[in-house]
């Protein structure tokens, strides 16, 4: 394992700031919360941080609206704070990196206020300008993605709200300005960036029209009410043609290359993630990005062996193929995406729930026993699942309150009916915060404080993680035990990946192995306990490392593990 960077090794644990901790007592999380809960990151067994944007905000969408690339958003404290907490980690053996926004910046940021002012001022050629609309683009958050400016009598662009309109990646000045604002954090130590929404830096040079026959507020309700697998289907279909033009277009990989100079000053294997799924961001495996996400493995129903000997053959032969030193990336959810636990549920398909508290943790042991770097999300280690803001007055992603005033508004529908839709298509479900203990407002805040999201009410029923952390049964604790297997056996974080067929097609197995150590791992999705014939591995000595039903023995020749059972074997 010598050979790997830190990065390989770590697994990767997302921080939402705002929902993590509140360590001041004003119902938002800070960084005095997050810092108090160091050692609990480090007992999980996660070394590895990635926080989602602490920087000045108006909040329009959560963070990722900037208006002080370098700075800290007052509610989460201010430089000093940060600082105390990557101290904090550091000290902890804990790598930090943060986000960066590179696509747009907030409307209220000094960059924009000067661009919008004039038509001939320093910074008038820093956002997409133009005088009227030229094409029927639309934003992904909220309508046409052109808006019209009194001060300069203009449109500017903007792929999401309006309160983010798009930089002009084609000016130098603007990249570095942001290389500067990188620079800043770099110096202060941190450990590299994951970066937002990279696909969207640049709009096709032709501007040409999509061909949707619909507008973004049709496209999201028809993705609403989409229910069969074609119709479903349609609406992915509409969604890639609506955006084409806007996504993915020539300039990126230049743009790359130089935010890596820019981290190849400096020491210590800074990192660069990339928010995109497109493997040729790897550059020639040095010069662009360290690792883009494998998002296509949580795009489906169900998390199912097929699903997953799929997804691997075809990521780990496009990783292969772009560069030897394209590092695979897994996840299976962050703050833009249901719960996994809400997500993967037989019970939302309509099936029996029973097991999805087993279902959970052979996801989770998917991403922890595959090929390449986890990233996990704040709150998934205890089960948290989606909670449908009540009503929509406590909505804080905008894009669901756009959509709600457009239901009631164009549709005419009822505001019951309304707040339900959009609480179910916002992001605040999956963002509520972290339960923390059986106590008011689930020990995030303050008994008589108002948290900024309302806390899920399932805190009570074990939800928490100090009740989890006392049970040996728990999700949290299966968690732990996972984690600190998966640090402790270079096999599974550098040991190359060879699928091996089963009689079963819902018990998938597959081995790691390095020249040193070589391990099998079987993950039983099904009601039934399932046989392994491990004759034809030709094993010399065999050790149970993990069994989740704590059963499991094996012989040399055979393996019998128990229904949903988490089966690791070390082979020799
Ligand atoms: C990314 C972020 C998302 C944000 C968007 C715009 O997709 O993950 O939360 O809304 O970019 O910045
Ligand atoms: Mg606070």
């Amino acid at each position: 394992m010598g050979e790997l960077k830190w990065w390989q090794k770590v697994v990767f644990y997302q921080i939402y700031p705002r929902s993590f901790a509140d360590g001041d007592g004003d119902g938002i999380g800070d960084f005095k919360g997050i810092t108090e809960k160091l050692d609990y990151l480090k007992d999980l067994g996660v070394e590895g941080l990635w926080l989602s944007p602490h920087f000045p905000s108006p909040n329009w969408d959560c963070g990722y609206d900037i208006s002080d690339y370098e700075d800290v958003a007052p509610e989460y404290g201010r430089l000093v704070d940060f600082k105390t907490f990557l101290s904090g980690a550091h000290t902890l053996g804990m790598h930090v990196i943060l986000d960066l926004v590179l696509n747009h910046t907030s409307d209220r940021h000094s960059w924009f206020l000067e661009s919008k002012s004039s038509r001939d001022n320093p910074k008038a050629d820093w956002y997409v300008w133009v005088d009227t609309p030229p094409n029927n683009w639309q934003s992904c958050f909220d309508g046409p993605a052109w808006t019209f400016a009194p001060e300069r009598r203009q449109y500017f662009y903007h792929y999401f709200m309006k309160q983010q309109p798009d930089l002009n990646w084609h000016n130098p000045q603007v990249r570095q300005a942001m290389w500067n604002a990188a620079r800043f954090w770099l110096d202060m130590g941190v450990d590299g960036f994951r970066l937002d929404a990279i696909g969207t830096l640049f709009e096709d040079p032709a501007l040409t029209p999509h061909s949707v026959p619909l507008d973004l507020a049709g496209l999201r309700f028809l993705s609403d009410i989409a229910r069969t697998a074609e119709d479903r289907d349609q609406v992915e279909m509409y969604w890639r043609e609506m955006f084409k033009y806007q996504l993915g277009q020539p300039g990126i990989h230049e743009v790359l290359k130089e935010l890596r100079a820019v981290l190849d000053e400096y020491d210590g294997d800074r990192l660069l993630v990339g928010e995109d799924e497109d493997v040729t961001y790897h550059g020639n495996g040095r010069d662009e990005l360290n690792m883009v996400f494998n998002f296509p493995l949580m795009r489906t129903d169900l998390i199912t062996p097929e699903w997953v000997l799929k997804n691997q053959k075809e990521r780990l032969a496009a990783l292969a193929a772009v560069s030897p030193d394209a590092w695979a990336c897994n996840t299976l959810g962050n703050h833009d995406n249901s719960r996994l636990f809400t997500r993967y549920s037989l019970a939302r398909l309509g099936g029996d729930g029973t097991h999805d508290g087993e279902r959970v943790r052979l996801a989770l042991a998917v991403i922890l026993t595959l090929r390449g770097t986890p990233f996990l999300y704040n709150g998934e280690e205890i089960g948290m699942t989606d909670y449908l803001v009540p009503n929509r007055s406590s909505l804080r992603d905008s894009m669901a309150t756009w959509y709600f005033d457009h239901l009631m508004e164009k549709l005419k529908m009822d505001p019951i009916e309304a707040a339900r839709r959009a609480a179910a298509m916002s992001r605040d479900k999956n963002r509520t915060p972290m339960q923390w203990r059986n106590a008011p407002n689930a020990g995030f805040c303050p008994e008589d404080v108002t948290p900024w999201l309302p806390v899920n009410p399932n805190y009570t029923s074990g939800i928490n993680v100090q009740e989890q952390e006392k049970d040996p049964a728990s999700l949290l604790t299966f968690y732990r035990r996972l984690l600190r297997l998966r640090n402790a056996n270079p096999a599974l974080v550098d040991g190359d990946y060879q699928p091996i067929q089963t009689p079963n097609p819902e018990c998938l197995a597959f081995r790691r192995s390095t020249p040193e150590q070589s391990v099998l791992v079987v993950l039983n999705f099904s009601e039934r306990s399932s046989s392994l014939d491990l004759g034809g591995l030709n094993p010399h000595t065999i050790r149970v490392l993990f069994s989740s039903t704590g059963s499991t023995k094996a012989g040399l020749l055979h393996l019998v593990v128990a229904p949903f059972e988490v089966c690791l074997l070390e082979m020799n």
